[in-house]
């Protein structure tokens, strides 16, 4: 029994021992693999730190900055004529004053492109630029813009539909403006696409004034 455990032992020994050297000899390159591995754990944490680090800070600065973007809006509006020349073409002149405002208090802003075109039902009947301007935070600006159509072609049933609001005394026109506003916030800027809307509502022609308005602006 006893020679056959050292028998066994014996044959154990240099079995253990081959092991041992076959994973000495073996280890290296394991080795180098964990450092490669390693690194590559460290930048990740080290990136998924930086990364939600950044997170905080961009919302800090929109709860302290609480950016709100800028409206715009029609204060006023004089309609100076309606001509239908033949029932289906329209011709008129309609002065609106936009009202362009920058809510922000610590965003300055500028307004690099401005279209305003009017529409009568869902027909395009005039468009107009406004020159780009600069907007300090808290100011708003009334530009005047002057809506002329010129021989606009209206299908039939809009150009008796405008006959009736005319006699009516009521005139209802849509506007829309499209806008691209740039922002800065301290060194940084963006700019975006901004959408205005207004429905308005006139007395008639020559010295029609603006009765009612809804408004919004969205991005
Ligand atoms: C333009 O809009 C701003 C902000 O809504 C308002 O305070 C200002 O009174 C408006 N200006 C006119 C002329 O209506
Ligand atoms: C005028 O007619 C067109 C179809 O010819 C229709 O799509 C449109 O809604 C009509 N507009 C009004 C205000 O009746």
């Amino acid at each position: 029994m006893n020679q056959q455990k050292k028998e066994e032992e014996g044959i154990s020994m240099p079995l253990r021992h081959t092991e041992e050297t076959r994973k000495g000899v073996l280890l290296p390159p394991p080795r180098r693999t964990h450092v490669v591995v390693w690194c590559a754990a460290v930048f990740c944490i080290v990136f998924s730190i930086l990364l939600i680090l950044t997170g905080i800070i961009i919302i800090i600065i929109f709860l302290v900055i609480k950016p709100k973007h800028p409206s715009f809006d029609t204060t006023g509006a004089s309609l100076n004529s309606i001509y239908l020349d033949t029932p289906e073409y329209f011709n008129g002149d309609l002065t609106i004053l936009a009202n362009f405002s920058n809510p922000n208090r610590k965003i300055d802003v500028r307004f690099e492109f401005l279209s305003i075109e009017l529409y009568f039902f869902d027909k395009l009947i005039a468009v107009q630029s406004v020159q780009p301007f600069p907007q300090r935070r808290g100011e708003a600006r009334v530009e005047q813009v002057h809506m002329i159509s010129s021989e606009v072609y209206l299908p039939l049933n809009l150009s008796s539909a405008l006959q009736k609001q005319v006699q009516s005394n009521r005139i209802q026109y849509n506007i829309r403006g499209t806008f691209r506003v740039r922002a800065s916030v301290g060194l940084t800027h963006f700019s975006y696409w901004l959408y205005g809307r207004c429905r308005i509502e006139l007395t008639g022609p020559p010295s029609g004034v603006l009765v009612t308005r809804s408004c919004h602006t969205r991005k």
